[in-house]
């Protein structure tokens, strides 16, 4: 008896577990705003770091930059110098609206 109560136990913090697991599984919904940060930390980070003023392979100051809009596009879809094109990696048109206005949020 004391056996089967412990089985039962066992068994229903096991189920228990699962359902958390599951619960952490399912992928929650993102902002705009949160995914804009995401495509810019995954695509541009590297060089510009996550605030825009890393600097790395002489990438500029994106916390200093003064480009407008239809600069920004140029420059992800044909690159500048020791920055790649960014488009095909960006994958859609919404994305690159996201990038550039997480870009244009690092302007203080
Ligand atoms: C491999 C490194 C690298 C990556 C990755 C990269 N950049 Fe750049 N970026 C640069 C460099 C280097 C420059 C400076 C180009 C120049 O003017 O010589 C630059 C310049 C820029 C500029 C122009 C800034 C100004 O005021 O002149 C913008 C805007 C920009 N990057 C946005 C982005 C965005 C958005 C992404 C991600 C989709 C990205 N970059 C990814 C290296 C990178």
């Amino acid at each position: 008896m004391v056996l089967k109560l412990v089985a039962f136990l066992l068994v229903s913090i096991l189920f228990a577990c699962s359902n958390e697991l599951d619960k952490k599984n399912t992928i929650p919904q993102e902002t705009p705003a949160q995914k804009s940060a995401n495509l810019f930390i995954l695509y541009c980070a590297s060089c510009h770091g996550e605030d825009g003023k890393l600097g790395s392979s002489g990438a500029k100051d994106l916390s200093k930059s003064t480009l407008s809009i239809a600069e920004i596009n140029e420059i992800l879809a044909n690159g500048k110098n020791a920055m790649p094109p960014m488009n095909e990696l960006l994958g859609t048109k919404e994305n690159q609206e996201l990038v550039v206005n997480h870009v244009l949020s690092l302007r203080k």
